[in-house]
C-alpha cells in the first residue's frame, strides 16, 4: 500500500489499518460458497478510499482491476467509475455517516476499455485507536466463476454442496478403478501371457526343439517390448515422465507440441517466465495436468485456432493460463447438475487447483474464447 494522506491532513496508522483489516477478516463469511468461489487471478485487490469514495491509496491487484497504475488511481472517485445506475448506491456506501460497520455490496464497474466488470466491494471503516473514523479498507471482489449465478448461489440449499462433493469422489473412485482396471487387463494379461510363453519355450527346450524355442523366445521378446511400452503409458498417465525427466518448462513445452501435432489445425504458443526452482515440485504435477486438460479441451470444444499458454510470476503468486481464441461457452458448467452430464474437466481442474492451495477461475465468452487461470501462492 502506498501511504497517503487522509482528509484532515493525518497520516493513517498501520496499527490503525490491520486492525480494520482483522475485523474485516472475521466479517466476511468464508464459508460462504459464492466467496469461495470468487477467485481474483490478480491476487487480493486493496484500496483506503477517504469519506466519498475517493483513492487515498491502493495496491497493485486494486490498479489492475481498475485498468490504471497505482498513481493514476490515487485521487479518483469510486463513484466515477461505476455503471451510472449503481452510483447512488456507492456514493450511499461511502458516505461519511456510512462508517459504522462492515459491509458488502455489488456494483458493475465501468471498464476503461469499455468492458462491464461485477464486482462485489467489502468495506471496513478505519478507525484510529480513539474510535474516530477516518477511512474505508476496501477488497474487491471480482466474480469470475460465477457472474450470473452468484446470487442464485447464495440461496442454493447445503445438499447441493454435498452432492457436489459426493460427485468429486465418485470421480476420484472412478479413475482408481481406471487404473486398476488398466493394470489387469492391460499389464496383467500381457505378463500371464509372457509367463505362459516362457513355460513353452523351456517345454520346447527340454523336448530338444530349440529352435522352435528359439522362436518362441523372439517373439516373447516382442511382446516383453510392448509390455515395457504399456507401463510407460500407464505410468504416464499417473504421473507425466516427462516432467520429472526434463522440468516443468520443457514438459510443457513438449505437451504443447504434442497437442499441435494432434490437433493439426491449432498454433499453441508457450511463453515460459519463471525458473525451474521458483516452481515448488508439489505443484509442478497440478500445473501439467490443468494445462494438459485445458489445451485437451480446446481442441476437443473450442475450434480455436490459437492457444496462449503462459506460466508466470505474479508478486508472490505463479500464474498459469490457457487462453483460446475459440467459440467460449456461454453456459460456465461449474455445478454439480453440469458436472454430471458432462465430463469431470473443469471441475476435476477447479478441484485440483484449489486442494493445493490454489485458486481457479474460467472466463469464457463467444468473442474472446476461453480463459483458464489457476494461481498458486509460493
Ligand atoms: N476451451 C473451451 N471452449 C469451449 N467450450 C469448452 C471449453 N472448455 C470446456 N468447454 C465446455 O465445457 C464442457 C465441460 O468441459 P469438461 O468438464 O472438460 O468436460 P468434457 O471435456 O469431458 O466435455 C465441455 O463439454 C464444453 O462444452
Ligand atoms: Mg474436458
Amino acid at each position: 500500500m502506498d501511504a497517503s494522506t487522509p482528509p484532515g491532513g493525518e497520516y493513517l496508522k498501520l496499527r490503525d489499518v490491520t486492525d480494520a483489516m482483522r475485523k474485516m477478516m472475521a466479517a466476511i463469511d468464508s464459508s460462504n460458497r459464492v466467496l469461495r468461489a470468487i477467485t481474483d487471478v490478480r491476487g487480493t485487490a486493496l484500496a483506503i478510499l477517504a469519506p466519498g469514495g475517493r483513492f487515498l491509496s491502493a495496491n497493485s491487484s486494486a490498479a489492475a482491476l481498475f485498468g490504471y497504475s497505482i498513481a493514476d488511481l490515487i485521487g479518483k472517485s469510486l463513484v466515477d467509475m461505476v455503471r451510472d445506475s449503481d452510483q447512488t448506491r456507492v456514493s450511499e456506501g461511502f458516505s461519511g455517516t456510512a462508517s459504522s460497520a462492515f459491509h458488502s455490496f455489488g456494483a458493475v464497474l465501468r471498464g476503461r476499455g469499455g468492458r462491464d466488470t461485477d464486482i462485489l466491494l467489502h468495506k471496513q471503516p478505519i478507525a484510529d485507536s480513539e474510535g474516530k473514523f477516518s477511512a474505508f479498507l476496501v477488497v474487491f471482489e471480482e466474480p469470475v466463476i460465477l457472474q450470473q449465478e452468484s446470487l442464485e448461489a447464495l440461496s442454493r440449499p447445503q445438499s447441493e454442496f454435498r452432492r457436489l462433493y459426493a460427485h468429486l469422489m465418485i470421480g476420484q473412485e472412478k479413475e482408481r478403478k481406471r487404473v486398476s482396471a488398466e493394470l489387469h487387463d492391460g499389464l496383467g494379461q500381457a505378463l500371464t501371457l509372457i509367463k505362459l510363453m516362457v513355460e513353452d519355450s523351456l517345454l520346447r527346450i527340454e523336448r530338444g526343439s530349440v529352435d522352435e524355442a528359439i522362436g518362441l523366445l523372439e517373439s516373447t521378446v516382442l511382446r516383453i517390448r510392448e509390455t515395457i511400452g504399456e507401463v510407460r503409458h500407464i505410468c504416464n498417465e499417473l504421473r507425466p515422465r516427462l516432467l520429472d525427466d526434463l522440468g516443468l518448462a520443457p514438459a510443457l513445452e513438449s505437451l504443447c507440441r504434442q497437442i499441435e501435432r494432434a490437433s493439426g489445425k491449432v498454433v499453441v504458443i508457450f511463453d515460459c517466465r519463471v525458473r525451474e526452482d521458483e516452481v515448488p515440485d508439489g505443484l509442478k504435477a497440478d500445473m501439467f495436468r490443468v494445462a494438459q486438460e485445458a489445451m485437451n479441451n480446446v481442441v476437443k470444444h473450442a475450434v480455436a485456432t490459437e492457444i496462449r499458454v503462459s506460466l508466470q510470476r505474479v508478486a508472490s503468486n505463479i500464474l498459469l493460463t490457457i487462453q483460446d481464441n475459440g467459440i467460449g461457452f456461454e453456459h460456465l458448467p461449474l455445478s454439480a447438475d453440469d458436472a454430471s452430464s458432462s465430463g469431470l474437466g473443469l471441475i476435476g481442474m477447479q478441484e485440483r487447483v484449489e486442494s493445493n492451495g490454489g485458486s481457479f477461475s474460467l472466463q469464457s465468452s463467444e468473442s474472446s474464447g476461453t480463459l483458464v487461470s489457476a494461481t498458486w501462492r509460493t
